[in-house]
């Protein structure tokens, strides 16, 4: 069994990276510059924030975090979206989710502009993905496709079935896999996985067990601790865990562990390949949008 160790392939992904601003910077140009929205004090999202600075820093991406209090308005982050599209000093921004409720999520991510979307969550880079058009990669499944691709998982022809269908997973994860293959197109960055047959599956999915039986690859996103287990899965499939759950455990000083989709004991035992949680999906997600924030730079 091969464990996908995202912490591992995205701690190298960090020292290529660092490599290649530092060369932008010593021609001189200014490094790329990163601005991320915070709203509220939820505490999940305030360590992602926190951990996506820190990667910032050590790759030489300028960061800089905007923090709002839960009860901001939305005409005022509606503003402060306007004002960083403006910004010629901004070469990406992101609106870390979930945002309250008073503040229509959809309204705020269509008033980013999608050059500067290094999530690639607007509906413009997922619309332009679609239809394979130059665009940003949502920052998830990207991270998804580099992970499949350092240990050599092929997807072409491989029935490929992802749980979950949000606009941040889901969706865009199954698009990225049935995509013909793109090479380099100019402001995309070269990938070569693709040509999957994909099945999408749902909390109202009839017989997901038997689905996923016939899967090649698994990508879990359901957020629903061991919703996979071991007899759902085909002997020497991979399974690919982006579920991040804290779940109650008395015996962590925190009170509480993170925990995946995957039942991850019995599945480690009969797949080919799996991530662990923590230290798959989520060092790659970050990765991504370093990249993305990269990618943003060059491009303008
Ligand atoms: N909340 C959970 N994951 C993400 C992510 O990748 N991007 C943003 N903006 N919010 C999130």
């Amino acid at each position: 069994m091969i464990l996908l160790d995202g912490k591992k392939v995205a701690a190298e992904k960090r020292a290529n990276l660092r490599e290649e601003i530092t060369a932008i910077t010593a021609k001189g140009h200014r490094a790329p510059s990163l601005v991320i929205i915070i709203v509220g004090h939820n505490p999940a999202s305030e360590t992602y924030v926190a951990n996506k600075i820190k990667a910032c820093d050590e790759v030489g991406i300028k960061a800089t975090k905007i923090a709002y209090e839960a009860d901001i308005t939305e005409d005022t982050l509606l503003e402060t979206v306007r004002r960083l599209n403006e910004d010629s000093s901004v070469d990406g921004f992101i609106v870390q989710l979930p945002l309250p409720e008073h503040i229509s999520e959809a309204k705020v991510l269509t008033a980013i502009d999608y050059r500067k979307d290094v999530d690639g969550l607007t509906p413009m880079s997922m619309g332009r993905s679609v239809q394979g058009l130059p665009a940003i990669p949502s920052a998830t499944p990207a991270g998804i496709r580099s992970l499949l691709e350092y240990y050599h998982i092929p997807t072409a022809g491989k029935h490929v079935v992802v749980i979950g269908r949000s606009n941040i997973v889901g969706k865009p994860m199954a698009i990225m896999l049935m995509q013909r293959p793109y090479l380099s197109l100019p402001g995309m960055s070269a990938a070569s996985l693709g040509d999957a047959t994909v099945t999408i599956c749902h909390s109202k999915t009839e017989d997901l067990s038997s689905i996923c039986r016939t899967a090649d690859i698994i990508i879990v996103a359901a957020g629903c601790p061991n919703l996979l287990r071991g007899e759902m899965v085909k002997p020497g499939a991979t399974v690919i865990d982006v579920g991040i759950n804290r779940v109650e455990d008395p015996s962590s000083p925190r009170g509480y562990k993170l925990v995946g989709d995957v039942d991850y004991e019995h599945v480690a035992l009969v797949a080919g390949a799996i991530s662990p949680v923590p230290g798959g999906v989520g060092p790659m997600t970050i990765v991504s949008l370093l990249q993305n924030t990269l990618q943003a730079a060059l491009n303008r």
